[in-house]
């Protein structure tokens, strides 16, 4: 019987590319998202190896649609990929104690500007209580709370349960649990997207620690600026691209392929020695972390 691959988030971007990649790979493949009908396509771009799953990875209610697709076969890449960079409200961007406008030069992917971090931060400045807008200092906080948990769910949750729910499943020995973080966790300018990203991290460690001693590798790619996915749509500026290329050193925006290559090595022979680690893919935005 055929390998077997788990990809959430598979039905766009650097999940369709990876999906596809381990396909070409001779795995069959589950993908994962919300939408049946980008799935849909998907599945017909991947070709017959692939099956989609519709559901939510972060109700725990929509897990067991998964496992029942699994249906007891053992996984051997868990690519965890779903996540999105959850804008403000307009109203919440326009309120001095809001975090930055995504499109700004603090968004993911791009270095931020001077001042960027402490306007991109959850903490509202002094005398930002007193600002029009956040003068009840109810209404700013409710928003603030709203976004944080809704990124935390879109890009931890999502990872924990998936990777729970499928964990009896990981093939042992030879499992392999990759999770999508960012470049944003390591350089900030997201607000709550970085610190979301960087939470996989501490999460990663404890899973590859766990899952070691059973033959299972747990890592983290963090991609750099990625184009040619939903991931920008309607809030990606032709001077925000332009600074995100100049950004890197090879002075090009990455592609989805660039990130299913890292997993490709990940899952494959040479990924065996390696976890708990950070695989950097990012053209050089950020050097060696
Ligand atoms: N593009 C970049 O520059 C970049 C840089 C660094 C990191 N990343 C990370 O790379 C990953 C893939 O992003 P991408 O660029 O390929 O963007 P994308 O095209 O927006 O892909 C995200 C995918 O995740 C799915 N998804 C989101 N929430 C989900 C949920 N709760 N349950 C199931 N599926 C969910 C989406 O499908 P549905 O909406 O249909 O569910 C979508 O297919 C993300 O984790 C992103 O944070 C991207």
């Amino acid at each position: 019987m055929s390998r077997l691959a788990v990809v959430t988030g598979g039905g766009t971007g650097i999940g369709r590319a990876t999906a596809g990649m381990l396909a070409g790979e001779g795995y069959d493949v589950i993908i994962v998202g919300r939408r049946p009908d980008v799935l849909a396509e998907a599945v017909k771009w991947i070709g017959p190896q692939a099956t989609a799953v519709t559901a939510d990875c972060a109700d725990p209610a929509q897990l067991p649609t998964l496992v029942e697709a699994v249906a007891g076969r053992p996984v051997d890449v868990l690519v965890n990929n779903a996540g999105a960079f959850i804008s403000p409200s307009p109203a919440a961007s326009s309120s001095p104690a809001a975090p930055s406008s995504p499109a700004a030069p603090s968004s993911p992917g791009v270095a931020p500007s001077p001042g960027a971090a402490a306007s991109s931060g959850a903490v509202a400045s002094p005398g930002a209580a007193a600002s029009p807008g956040a003068a009840d200092g109810g209404a700013d906080l409710a928003e603030l709370a709203a976004r944080w948990r809704a990124t935390f769910d879109s890009n931890v949750t999502t990872a924990v349960l998936t990777t729970e729910a499928l964990r009896p499943f990981l093939r042992r020995p030879g499992g392999r649990v990759i999770l999508t973080s960012s470049i944003a966790a390591q350089r900030g300018g997201g607000g709550p997207y970085s610190a979301a990203k960087a939470a996989l991290h501490g999460w990663m460690f404890d899973l590859a620690t766990q899952l070691g001693p059973e033959g299972i590798t747990a890592n983290v790619i963090a991609p750099g600026y990625v184009t040619d996915s939903e991931f920008f749509t309607g809030r990606m500026t032709e001077e925000g691209h332009r600074h995100r290329v100049e950004a890197t050193l090879v002075k090009r925006a990455g592609l989805p392929d660039d990130i299913a290559e890292a997993v490709r090595w990940l899952a494959g022979p040479g990924g065996t020695f390696v976890t708990g680690q950070i695989i950097n893919v990012n053209g050089g935005s950020v050097l060696g972390r």
